[in-house]
């Protein structure tokens, strides 16, 4: 180990045109997250490492991203993009106070492992002053080439667009991410010429200033999906695929059963409990927790967390969900709850082992324990203009299509017969029933079909 600051710099400047998109290319988002928060996310796993963000000019909702995910976070400006060691410099400030250790990670990059990010630290700790995250590309058209010596060591970094004949045939690539252990890392920076293709400032001509400085350059390898840059949004669903993958196959091996894995979507923050098992073409948004042994049946949608609320969704152990049911923010069941076909819940908390097994809209309320919410109920829980509250006991039994009108509350042990619409409180242990007066009229029928069949004839 050692007493040496370590600064990290995220570039976060990019436009990102080749997305097509209003929005800056790092908050389009992987897995429920923007790509700069699962950047973030990695930078905080290195707890005392400090943390900037270069941003380009007027990128608010930006910022606000980097404040979400990681408030104590520095934020810079790079007013033209005249490359990545310009983008780097940008957080001068931060690296003229430190003097210590820096890493360079690329916001679009959402997909490196926390191993990875610990090797390079460590091949830092063993004496490089410039050491490169690389990897073997099945075509490395378009990235950097890491030239090599005999012993590994890193000679350079040459661009695709300056690169000779010999050397566009390697396949040994830079992902851009770097780090540096440099007596003063701004002055070499300082160094960099824009004297090249692109005419731009590279960070990656910083191996050679260091190599000439009699510093050793080094290259530490991994896997070419953790280093999967996203320029357009087939490579944002390129990323999602794979995030998905590792999620799914995590997840497996650490007890949830997926009958099958590749048609079942999870969120970064998704947990899920021992012995959960999962059908077939389940969504997992953000802010769902799934206790042990819960069970979620095929085509079901659940999240906690939405574009209007962050209220989270709780499922505890041993309950039952769908198929086809939607969960959304705000939703706990208690253990043994069943939540069957074709219902919703929202913001609504159901007590141990109460069922709503078909056709029902729960929004805004309370179900209590061993309650039984029959087929075609509704909690009419909005007005026009406010949202009310249901509150349904313990051991009640709403018969099937009743509409409850909010703000109500129904006793513990009541009954509602079916088709009643409650629109005041129902007393514990009672019967209400609102249905107009049943009216019969024998042999009416018969007679109305002979009078038209005459009529027509
Ligand atoms: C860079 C590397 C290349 C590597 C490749 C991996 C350099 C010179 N080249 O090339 O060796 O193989 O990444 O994907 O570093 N950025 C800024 N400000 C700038 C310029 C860039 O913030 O002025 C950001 C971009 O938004 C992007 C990242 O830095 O996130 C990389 O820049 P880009 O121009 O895409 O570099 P490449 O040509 O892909
Ligand atoms: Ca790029």
């Amino acid at each position: 180990m050692t007493d040496r600051s370590l600064s990290i710099v995220i570039l976060a400047a990019g436009k990102g045109t080749r997305m097509y998109s209003r929005q800056p290319k790092v908050l389009h988002q992987i897995a429920g997250r923007s790509m700069l928060g699962h950047v973030l996310a990695l930078a905080s796993g290195i707890s005392h490492a400090k943390i900037s963000v270069v941003i380009g000019p007027g990128m608010d909702d930006v910022r606000k991203e980097v404040v979400r995910w990681s408030p104590d976070a520095s934020i810079f400006v790079q007013e033209n993009q005249a490359g990545t060691a310009d983008a780097v410099l940008a957080a001068r400030d931060q690296l003229v106070a430190e003097r210590g250790d820096v890493i360079v990670l690329y916001a679009d990059s959402p997909l490196m492992r926390p191993q990875t990010l610990a090797k390079l630290v460590s091949s830092l700790e063993s004496g490089a002053g410039v050491s490169v995250v690389g990897f073997e590309a099945d075509d490395p058209t378009g990235y950097g080439r890491l030239l090599t010596d005999a012993s590994g060591d890193l000679i350079a970094i040459r661009e695709h667009k300056d690169a000779s004949a010999d050397e566009l045939n390697v396949r040994l690539c830079n992902s851009g991410v770097m780090a540096f252990r440099l007596p003063d890392v701004v002055a070499v920076l300082d160094r960099i010429g824009n004297d090249n293709a692109k005419g731009e400032f590279y960070l990656t001509d910083a191996v050679e200033i260091a190599r000439r400085d009699g510093l050793k350059a080094a290259v530490v390898t991994c896997e070419m999906d953790e280093v999967l840059g996203v320029n357009s949004r087939d490579q944002l669903a390129v990323a999602e695929s794979i995030w998905q993958t590792r999620a799914r196959l995590a997840a497996m091996r650490a007890g949830v059963t997926m009958i099958a894995p590749d048609t079942v979507w999870l969120s970064f923050d998704t947990v899920l409990g021992q012995d959960v098992t999962i059908e077939p073409n389940v969504f997992i948004g953000p802010g769902v927790t799934v206790g042990e042994g819960v069970w979620i049946k095929a085509n079901s949608y659940l999240e906690g967390a939405d574009r209007k609320s962050a209220a989270g969704l709780r499922i505890d152990t041993g309950a039952e969900v769908g198929p086809f049911a939607r969960l959304r923010p705000g939703t706990e069941l208690g253990a043994d709850v069943h939540i069957g076909n074709f219902v919703e819940v929202k913001n609504a908390v159901l007590a141990p082992g109460a069922k709503a097994n078909h056709l029902t809209y729960i929004g805004d309320g309370t179900v209590g324990a061993g309650a039984n919410i029959g087929a075609g109920t509704i909690f009419c829980n909005y007005d026009g203009f406010n949202k009310n509250r249901c509150e349904v006991g313990a051991g009640v039994f709403i018969g099937s299509n009743s509409a409850l009108v909010a703000p109500v509350r129904i006793g513990d042990g009541a009954y509602v017969a079916a088709g009643s619409v409650i629109t005041t409180n129902v007393e514990p242990d009672s019967l209400a029933i609102v249905r107009a007066k049943r009216e019969d009229r024998p042999e009416w029928a018969a007679k109305y079909r002979a009078m038209m069949q005459r009529r027509k004839g």
